[in-house]
């Protein structure tokens, strides 16, 4: 009796967001609202075309300075991974079935690089760094993605116009692609 038995697996999961008593959530009730303290110690989001950067500047020859005393003794030397992944120095392409993503082969925009940095990095104290200091890493390793030149500095204007080689290598599957749209084979192999 296959009907009776969604019937009453939906019973079973309606409850579970509509028991909070939300009529305006429209998901199954995962997490808790953010509060103040948190949202204030939170860093700003940065979208990919830059929106939200703070002022100021850093270049490459910090973040290199940066990347050896924070970053590479999980990273490797240059991000070439060690006991964490590779940042750059991808050969095998992304179409290979091993296919490596770092920043230069896989990341699409420039300044979400900042946005995960500032974030997520160092990894015994997130948040720390300096705006100086999360440009000169990011510099750093756009730098050694071959993306800039050594000697770059970056800040809000420069990190938002740089084209990540990847850019265009995404497909949008939602809203879903027309049939006979060439996206169509990729969201629906
Ligand atoms: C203690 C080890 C460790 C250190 C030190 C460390 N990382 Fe990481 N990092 C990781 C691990 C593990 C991941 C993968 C999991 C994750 O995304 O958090 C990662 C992920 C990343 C990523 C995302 C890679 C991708 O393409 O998804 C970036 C970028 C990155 N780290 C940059 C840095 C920078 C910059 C520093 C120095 C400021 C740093 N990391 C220091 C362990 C480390």
């Amino acid at each position: 009796m296959p009907s009776l038995l969604m019937g009453a697996l939906l019973v079973a999961w309606v409850p579970v967001w509509a028991a909070a008593g939300d009529a305006s959530r429209s998901g199954p009730a995962l997490g808790k609202p953010m509060s103040d303290a948190s949202a204030e110690v939170s860093p700003a989001y940065i979208a990919a075309d830059g929106r939200g950067l703070p002022d100021g500047s850093g270049d490459v020859d910090l973040g290199r300075e940066l990347f050896a005393q924070h970053c590479q003794a999980c990273h490797g030397a240059g991000g070439a991974g060690a006991t964490a992944d590779a940042l750059s120095g991808a050969e095998e392409p992304l179409d290979s079935p091993w296919a490596e993503k770092t920043i230069g082969s896989y990341w699409p925009y420039a300044p979400k690089l900042f946005d995960f940095v500032q974030r997520s990095k160092p990894m015994n104290a997130p948040g720390s760094f300096s705006s100086e200091q999360v440009y000169a890493l990011t510099a750093y390793l756009l730098y050694s993605n071959g993306i800039v030149e050594v000697g770059t500095r970056l800040d809000r204007a420069t990190l938002s116009h740089i084209k990540m080689p990847n850019r265009d290598g995404f497909v949008r599957c939602y809203p879903e692609p027309e049939p006979g749209d060439p996206a169509w084979d990729h969201c629906f192999p």
